[in-house]
């Protein structure tokens, strides 16, 4: 079996020391590999993916990355961090989290300045992903005059930008309007075929076929109640029921 690009084992996690938020939380992602992360609102998935990106460090349990462990002291080391940074991108849930820059243009440069890229292949960096995304038009703009949809792409291209053999998207298509929500999918679609490894939380489950191939589910108590193929997992409606996935009475369950 090839390594694992991602591999945690029995995460704990409490906000505070008292929010619990992941709780005994295994999981092991393959090179190229699509995982989606699914379950209640507050079951974890954020937390999940904030120890994936080494924004938090578990309580107890491991996070290893391309076959090292992930530690807060060694993300200090600077090659290390460039190393880590460069590898793994994460699109925010709340992408006024996540652009700061006074111009779109600058925004998406940041990453790349900040591995060390020089200014020339940066500036062809970020105009190639400028036009794959079709932003051309914002790039002069000051991201937080932004809508939320316009946010969402900007904060896409500042990841993308430095291509990332894994990217982390937390709901991405969370208050888009159809079409651009369309567009995402699409994208998604695009990168998983590309070959990139991608870990998602998503409470869509019609998207889910399209856009992973295996799928995590949180109970409430914050643990993995189930970790299994996206057709097993979507064929199985007295799981989906159990987890609160499927409402009794939901279109999933009429087809
Ligand atoms: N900054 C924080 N401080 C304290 N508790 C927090 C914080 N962030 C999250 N939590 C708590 O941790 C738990 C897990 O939250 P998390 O954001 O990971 O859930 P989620 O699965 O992403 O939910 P959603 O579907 O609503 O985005 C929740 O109970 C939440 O209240
Ligand atoms: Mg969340």
């Amino acid at each position: 079996m090839t390594e694992p690009v991602l591999a945690c084992s029995d995460l704990r996690y409490a906000y505070l020391e008292r929010f619990a938020a992941l709780d005994g939380v295994s999981l092991s992602v393959a090179p190229g590999e699509t995982v989606a992360l699914l379950g209640a609102n507050g079951c974890g998935k954020s937390t999940l993916l904030k120890v994936l990106d080494g924004l938090i460090f578990p309580d107890s349990g491991e996070f290893h990355a391309f076959g090292e462990q992930v530690l807060e002291d060694k993300l200090e080391d600077e090659q290390f961090n460039k190393g880590f940074r460069g590898r793994v991108g994460f699109v925010f849930q709340n992408s006024d989290a996540q652009v700061f820059s006074p111009t779109v243009r600058e925004e998406i440069a940041f990453g790349c300045l900040q591995l060390g890229l020089d200014r020339a292949t940066t500036a062809d960096r970020v105009d190639d992903v400028v036009s794959m995304l079709d932003i051309g038009e914002l790039v002069d703009r000051a991201p937080y005059q932004l809508s939320g949809g316009q946010k969402k792409r900007v904060a896409i291209a500042s990841v993308l930008v430095m291509n990332p053999e894994v990217l982390l998207f937390d709901e991405p298509t969370a208050a888009l309007d159809p079409r651009t929500q369309f567009w995402l999918i699409e994208l998604l679609h695009q990168l998983r075929t590309a070959g990139k490894t991608i870990v998602l939380a998503s409470h869509d489950l019609d998207t889910l076929p399209e856009l992973a191939d295996r799928c995590l589910v949180f109970s409430e108590e914050h643990r993995v109640v189930a970790d299994a193929p996206t057709g097993e997992l979507l064929a199985d409606h007295d799981l989906l029921l159990r987890v609160n996935l499927v409402h009794e009475r939901s279109q999933l369950l009429r087809r």
